[in-house]
């Protein structure tokens, strides 16, 4: 069965648009494939968290997965500063990974652009981490956007090297892994692109009702359909594409004909969308609420997936200190 990777950038609370785009997919996926899923707070110490935060994220955003539906019994789930053995391995890749690569990285010198005063070696080196976190487990599927399509690469090249240097085909390359045909993309509701934190325009999974409703009725429109079967605006557009992804095909189908025979009031269609978001969202929040209050259940889900993951690494570092040369014990 082949291995599959997923890194989680622990930057806060998951939205609609992280559920549909991705968290969906990846409780699919752990039913077809051997799943690493793992929170990444290593790489989070680029930008100097402090110790509460690193901590309560890390919970967060596990209470928030397992909410999801992502099963400690079926994939490997941790957190990447459980594993040491990632070290080990990041230390090797660096020694075979170059300045001038690691400098021409975008999202690199976007973010020495962003803190000019702490461009540090971690963020320098953010690449060969997550080639040590993909490569400890030799998977060959990595679940990603395309932002990290660069540090795929570096990941790919890593793997490379190795095997070129000694001689080995020991790493396989990871390919980057697009789970769906077609990737759901959840709108924003404010009438631009997508959902997105940085975007501000965001629902997400742990919002009272009363926020969600709140924050669906004020979704931009405009003052309505005013020839029939016309093309909807971009806004409009939006909204419909919203639709389709919480509601049922029945009730998209009774709002689409009300836009073609001009009677639409948008009043009601996100009165509608509301509803269908709470429905969504409710179960989940709920099972937020129950993992969050039980951290003890939560360590030892935390604990048991550090275990898997260990036992995975630790056998790839054995296998690599015996091709490097090292003492294996
Ligand atoms: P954000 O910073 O808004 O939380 P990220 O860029 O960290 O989002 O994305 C995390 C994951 O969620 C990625 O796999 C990305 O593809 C997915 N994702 C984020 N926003 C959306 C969206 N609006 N529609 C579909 N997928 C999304
Ligand atoms: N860099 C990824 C992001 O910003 C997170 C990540 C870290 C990752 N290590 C990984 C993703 C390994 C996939 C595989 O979203």
């Amino acid at each position: 069965m082949e291995t599959v990777l997923s890194g989680i950038r622990p930057t806060g609370n998951l939205h609609l648009g992280n559920y549909y785009g991705a968290v969906r997919s990846f409780v699919k996926m752990q039913y077809e494939y051997n799943c690493f899923f793992f929170i990444a707070d290593w790489h989070s110490l680029t930008t100097h968290p402090t110790p509460e935060n690193i901590q309560n994220s890390a919970r967060t955003i596990l209470a928030e997965y397992l909410a999801c539906g992502l099963d400690p019994e079926k994939a490997t789930i941790y957190i990447q500063s459980d594993v040491p053995e990632t070290i080990e391995l990041y230390l090797y890749l660096n020694m075979n990974t170059y300045l001038g690569e690691l400098g021409r990285v975008t999202t690199f010198k976007e973010k020495a652009r962003q803190q000019p005063d702490n461009v540090n070696a971690g963020l320098f080196t953010y690449p060969t981490l997550m080639a040590a976190d993909i490569l400890q487990h030799r998977a060959t599927k990595v679940p990603v956007g395309k932002d990290q399509e660069q540090n795929m690469e570096m990941a790919r090249k890593c793997a490379r090297r190795f095997n070129n240097i000694y001689k080995t085909e020991f790493f396989p390359e990871p390919q980057n892994f697009y789970f769906a045909q077609e990737a759901v993309k959840v709108p924003g509701l404010d009438g631009t692109g997508k959902m997105g934190k940085s975007d501000g325009n965001c629902i997400y999974l742990c919002d009272e009702p009363k926020v969600i409703r709140k924050k669906v009725m004020k979704a931009v429109t405009d003052n309505g359909p005013q020839t029939p079967n016309s093309q909807k605006p971009e806004v409009i557009q939006n909204l419909f594409n919203f639709m389709k992804i919480v509601s049922s095909e029945e009730t998209f189908n009774y709002f689409d004909e009300k836009w073609n025979d001009c009677t639409l009031r948008y009043g009601d269609m996100k009165k509608q969308i509301a509803e269908d978001v709470v429905a969504v969202i409710q179960p989940i929040q709920e099972r937020i609420k129950e993992f969050a209050s039980n951290q003890q259940l939560l360590d030892q889900i935390a604990r048991r997936g550090a275990e898997k993951a260990r036992e995975s690494a630790a056998a790839t570092v054995k296998e690599v200190r015996k091709i490097i040369g090292f003492r294996v014990y």
